[in-house]
């Protein structure tokens, strides 16, 4: 009988999944191969499976001194026994060595490859041993070397960042990138001093009502002071900060058209209070089931909740004070909470995206009510979904323009803005990467 143990077993199953299907469903497989793990193994799981992916541009280089072919053409199976193996020597002190090299030989046959147990020991010896250790570029003088070798990012994502922020910063972003992000909050009453101590949570210093959780207690949302009850939701600071465009007064109408799982519309649900309006669009399916629950724990029942594609049914009827369109996107500026995304995406996927945004915009338009804002946002920072949509749109609707959002009466933090367009950055704000821009007629 085989004396791999269970973390281990399970995080080998996502990972061979990974290899086979790709990394788009890694939140589900995690959810999946640790349904019926004890808390501490899936901790194991989640901390090997997900420290592979911020590292393992870097264990690839620790391990090819060793290996007569690079890493990505090994068989996967040698693969994952390679990047477990050596994820465990090098960064998690609390595995033995042994171990590490001892459990990657018991995977690799628990894979039926049992002739390559003689290669997997071979190699991760010499690395446990410290042999031929990569030199990695110097930071101060190649940030952008230093920012695919040693911090893991795809030499085209490290360039997208460079045109963004230049390149000493770029090395900043992607060693922040490569953290775990902090837990951010909003509560439901803003004075509910009894959550706010019981969580140590402390104010961001960017977004007012946002507080961060500096160390978050173990254990799931459900099960931390005020989550059940509807005190408090999770949402990243510059989420927080998006909502802020919309510029909400209580009693005002919203659509929010890409609104699962919904953390914007409980931020507008709570501004416009139970006199105001707020429609919460997705595509039917399991994440508006979400959003349909968060607002039950959460108490807002003024918010209305349509299933509707909008790609192949554009909005018609109603109009609105302000309409969010939170679109689907590549994801670039969540790489701190789903850091598999920078091998799975792709330059050009951003294009793809780009077209699918400039349609849902024209989807949404016809529900702005004549005075009202349109405000667009995503969750990365790619060009060709952020500015070039907004370009794109603005040259086909030439009767909307950028407006400033410091005009707003609770104007976004000065940091947080370039020109007129919101920009958010981990390694600036403590919060993921995000672009929001409020158009108006
Ligand atoms: C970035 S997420 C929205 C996050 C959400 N606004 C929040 O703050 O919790 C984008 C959403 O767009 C939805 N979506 C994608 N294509 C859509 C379409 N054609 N019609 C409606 N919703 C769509 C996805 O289901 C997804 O929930």
């Amino acid at each position: 009988m085989s004396s791999l143990s269970l973390d281990r077993k399970a995080a080998s199953g996502v990972l061979m999944r990974m290899e086979s299907e790709g990394g788009g469903r890694l939140d589900q497989w995690m959810r999946q191969a640790s349904a019926r793990l004890e808390s501490a193994d899936r901790r194991r799981v989640h901390a090997v499976v997900y420290g592979i992916q911020r590292h393992k541009g870097e264990l690839a280089l620790y391990l090819a001194p060793f290996l007569g072919r690079p890493l990505d053409q090994q068989d996967p199976e040698v693969r994952v026994a390679l990047l477990i193996g050596s994820f465990e020597l090098l960064f998690q002190d609390s595995v033995p060595d042994r171990a590490a090299v001892h459990q990657a030989v018991e995977l690799i046959k628990f894979l039926k490859m049992p002739r390559r147990s003689g290669l997997i020991n071979a190699v991760l010896r010499r690395v446990a041993r410290g042999e031929e250790e990569p030199t990695f570029p110097d930071r101060a003088t190649s940030p952008l070397g230093w920012a695919e070798q040693a911090a893991s990012h795809p030499s085209w994502l490290v360039s997208m960042m460079a045109a963004r922020v230049g390149p000493s910063e770029a090395a900043d972003w992607a060693e922040a990138a490569n953290a775990e992000p902090t837990l951010a909050i909003r509560l439901k009453d803003a004075d509910d001093t009894e959550v706010i101590e019981a969580l140590g949570a402390v104010a961001s210093p960017f977004v007012p009502g946002a507080w961060l959780v500096p160390e978050r207690p173990p254990g799931p949302f459900a099960e931390l002071p005020g989550f059940a009850d509807g005190r408090w939701w999770v949402q990243d600071v510059a989420a927080q900060a998006v909502g802020g465009m919309l510029g909400l007064e209580p009693g005002m109408r919203v659509l929010d058209a890409c609104a699962a799982p919904g953390g914007k519309t409980a931020a507008a649900a709570l501004e416009v209070g139970p006199s105001g309006r707020v429609v919460a669009v997705d595509r039917p399916g399991k994440r508006l089931e979400l959003l349909s629950g968060s607002m039950q724990r959460l108490g807002f029942d003024h918010v209305e909740i349509v299933g509707r594609d909008l790609l192949s049914e554009p909005w018609e009827g109603d109009t609105f004070d302000a309409v969010l369109l939170d679109a689907p996107c590549s994801g670039l500026g969540v790489i701190r909470r789903h850091p598999e995304i920078r091998w799975t995406r792709l330059r050009q996927d951003t294009l793809k995206q780009g077209a699918r945004q400039r349609s849902l915009l024209d989807s949404v338009l016809p529900a702005v009510n004549p005075g009202g804002a349109l405000i667009y946002s995503v969750c990365t920072f790619a060009p060709a979904e952020t500015d070039k949509v907004v370009e794109a749109f603005t040259a086909a609707h030439p009767e909307w323009s950028l407006a400033d959002p410091r005009a707003l009466s609770r104007p976004p933090h000065e940091d947080l803005l370039d020109g007129s367009v919101l920009r958010t950055y981990p390694h600036r704000h403590d919060a993921d990467a995000f672009f929001g821009v409020r158009l108006e007629r």
